[in-house]
């Protein structure tokens, strides 16, 4: 079965051809970093105007780097939510329009569970059940795969996502957006044997595996204030060293606690922070020491694409799912 897919939930245009859910034939990302960087985050607007523009010449190029013709696609897959909306609806409308003009379904895909199908991409021998990370620029979830077509949210962020305040802090320190990639690369320069700065990791009692972001945020913003203020210049790669620590002992061992309350042998790692070298290093040492499974996506699947729209897709039509033409796109919408 051969799938167009399409990928407009933020500020990557993204177009894939998928063969039968794991074999990636074409994946073609243009991203829109440049051109919100200068505003020190994603402009909406501006976004979705970009992929109206960006999404028709892309699709012909996916087609091409597949080899295929249009005549030869089966069915179309689209992000339908969660996301920015005018972007999400820019996608779905061309998806639409495709399919209808094709003559072939329309299979809406949750973005979500996109992220954790880039996992059956990366790894063949990869099937439900398994627990994974989803841990993105929007969102900090803890999720139960349980099949290939259903999610269960066990554990996430309860304001700010994991992404979102790598992107606020590294914004405030005067590092370009997205400001989670820069962090990384200063980390890896702090002196190993300074002793680490103390941020907050903070806990909830009634949900021991929901996180939050926010406290750690202002509490790293309200450090460097106060810094200048004295007039002490500040260990940079320190700070993003215990900003990461802070970080990975919010997320590996309650990642870790979720899958074994599931009685899960196998954790998997997705979305855009994915990509972070310390919590992928992390994850390893964790996850071998627990004897757990560890599947970490190769750094092309973590960030948005629309090569894990066609393979969520594939497995969504597997179970039934179509849309007609009346389909919406949400803001917002649950994965569970
Ligand atoms: O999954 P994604 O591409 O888009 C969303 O669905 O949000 O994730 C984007 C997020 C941004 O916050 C970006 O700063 C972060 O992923 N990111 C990283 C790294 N690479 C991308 N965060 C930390 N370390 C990285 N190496
Ligand atoms: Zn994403």
């Amino acid at each position: 079965m051969l799938i167009l897919a399409i990928e407009t939930s933020c500020d990557e245009t993204a177009v894939a051809v998928v063969k039968d859910g794991r074999q990636v034939l074409s994946n073609v990302v243009l991203s829109q970093v440049e051109v919100h960087a200068v505003f020190g985050g994603v402009v909406p607007e501006i976004a979705s105007r970009r992929h109206v523009e960006a999404i028709a010449g892309l699709t012909v190029e996916a087609l091409r780097k597949a080899g295929i013709d249009k005549s030869e696609l089966d069915a179309v897959a689209v992000t339908v939510a969660p996301g920015l909306i005018g972007a999400l609806l820019a996608g779905l409308s061309f998806a639409k329009a495709y399919a209808f003009g094709l003559g072939i379904p329309l299979i809406p895909v949750h973005h979500h569970m996109g992220h954790i199908a880039a996992n059956y991409i990366a790894f063949p021998e990869l099937a439900p059940p398994f627990c994974c990370l989803i841990v993105s620029g929007g969102h900090t979830i803890f999720a139960d795969v349980p099949s290939y077509d259903k999610a269960e949210v066990l554990g996430q962020s309860r304001d700010d996502a994991a992404g979102e305040a790598f992107d606020k802090i590294a914004r405030s320190l005067g590092l370009p957006y997205p400001g989670g990639k820069e962090l990384d690369k200063l980390a890896c320069q702090a002196d190993p044997h300074a002793p680490s700065l103390s941020f907050p990791r903070p806990k909830f009692d009634d949900a021991p595996l929901d996180v939050s972001f926010s406290g750690l945020k202002t509490a790293v913003i309200n450090f460097l204030h106060n810094q200048n203020q004295k007039g002490k210049t500040v260990d940079l790669p320190l700070l993003s060293r215990s900003l990461h620590e802070a970080i990975i002992d919010m997320l590996v061992p309650r990642a870790l606690e979720a899958a074994k309350s599931r009685g899960r042998k196998a954790l998997a790692v997705a979305g855009g922070v994915a990509a972070n070298s310390h919590l992928r290093a992390a994850f390893a040492k964790r996850a071998e020491e627990e004897g757990m499974s560890l599947y970490l996506p190769p750094l092309w699947l973590c960030g948005d694409n629309a090569a894990m729209i066609g393979c969520a897709g594939f497995y969504a039509f597997q179970n039934g799912v179509v849309a007609d033409l009346s389909q919406n796109a949400q803001a917002v919408a649950p994965l569970s």
